[in-house]
């Protein structure tokens, strides 16, 4: 297939662009586009086949549901069914931005986006790309995130022309992504309402909206999960990603302990521990000091480890505040192996 790409400067929009990637996307092709959290993958929502594109570019099992993206709560209440207050409240602290809200779905959008169940996921991006593209295309846009199923998601446009080239109709490449790590999900049609994956709004915030606001994403690996994609293997390198937790100096120790028997594994620190490691292939993720800067430049840095071709990815444990729980889901999920050391 040919993939047309468009590098759209995020600081100018070019509105021709736009207009033509819109159209691709109104004639029931698939368009990557980006938005402050990761690349997405889109198409109408409302059109079977085009939703067909996106689960077989991407090879994802299509029992796992996509997120419809759009410009505005107005549109949320043409696509949802009954709307409890709650989502009024949250999209007016948290939309446009990282925060997908689970809500009864209606009528008009298809089984096939939904991956078959009555909810459906709701989301209001703020990139100003994202947005211009929902609303010249005039219609809710079914996106999962822009990478090959499994692989860590896309934070550049390269990344995204390295997973999908050839296998979508239009890639927008507005180069890297602001948050650099998903929304989070938090489904609204149960009481009280559960966060389903941590990300881009932390629990704290959402904490100060809704008291009683439950975590549903971690616990037993073994009980039936609650969001479809908790299920799957996600954001994996090519390499097995070990995660060490333990004392800055214990880590160390322990990794370069590792790297003695594995020198040709790589490590994933930060820029106040990365002196620490003997290592030719070390990666800080950015200061301690600024959790987002780590959390933007996670799968970057895991891309990068599969470029190099490391043997294995030895990481630090980040805890870094509020982002930590989306940043360390992210990394739990790529991992075969988490080691913690008293
Ligand atoms: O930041 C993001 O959310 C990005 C950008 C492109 O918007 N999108 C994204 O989509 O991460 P995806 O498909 O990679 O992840 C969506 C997650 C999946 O875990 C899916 O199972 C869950 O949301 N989900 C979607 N609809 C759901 C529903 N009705 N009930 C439960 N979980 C749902
Ligand atoms: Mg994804």
């Amino acid at each position: 297939m040919r993939t047309r790409i468009f590098k759209i400067n995020p600081e100018n929009i070019d509105s021709e662009s736009i207009k033509e990637c819109a159209s691709i996307l109104r004639s029931g092709g698939t368009v990557a586009f980006p938005t402050e959290t990761v690349y997405g993958l889109g198409a109408n929502a409302l059109d079977d086949k085009a939703i067909e594109k996106i689960f077989k570019a991407k090879g994802r099992p299509s029992d796992n549901p996509l997120i419809l993206h759009v410009h505005s709560f107005h549109e949320i209440e043409k696509y949802a069914g009954s709307i409890p207050g709650i989502a009024r409240t949250l999209a007016h602290f948290f939309c446009p931005g990282p925060l997908s809200m689970i809500l009864e779905k209606s009528s008009m959008v298809p089984a096939s986006v939904t991956g078959g169940l009555p909810t459906a996921a709701f989301r209001i991006p703020s990139n100003e790309i994202a947005h211009a593209l929902i609303e010249a295309s005039a219609l809710p846009i079914a996106a999962p995130s822009a990478n090959l199923s499994g692989k860590p998601s896309t934070t550049d446009g390269s990344h995204v022309i390295d997973d999908l080239y050839g296998k979508v109709d239009a890639i927008i490449d507005a180069g890297r992504s602001e948050i650099g790590l998903e929304s989070t999900v938090i489904d609204l049609t149960v009481t009280p309402p559960e966060i389903l994956r941590p990300g881009g709004i932390s629990f704290r915030e959402l904490k100060m909206i809704i008291p009683d606001v439950r975590k549903a994403f971690a616990g037993d690996i073994n009980t039936a999960p609650k969001s479809p994609g908790m299920k799957y293997r996600h954001y994996s390198p090519e390499s097995p990603l070990i995660i060490v937790r333990g004392s800055v100096s214990a880590t160390a120790g322990m990794i370069n302990d590792l790297l003695i028997e594995n020198p040709s594994a790589g490590v994933l620190c930060s820029d106040e521990t990365m002196s620490l490691y003997n290592s030719e292939n070390k990666i800080s993720a950015g200061s301690r000091e600024n959790p987002s800067e780590i959390a933007s430049n996670i799968f970057n840095a895991l891309r990068l480890f599969d470029k190099t071709g490391v043997t294995a990815i030895y990481c630090e444990y980040f805890d870094i505040g509020d982002l930590e729980e989306a940043v360390m889901n992210r990394l739990v999920k790529a991992s075969e192996n988490i080691v913690v050391i008293d």
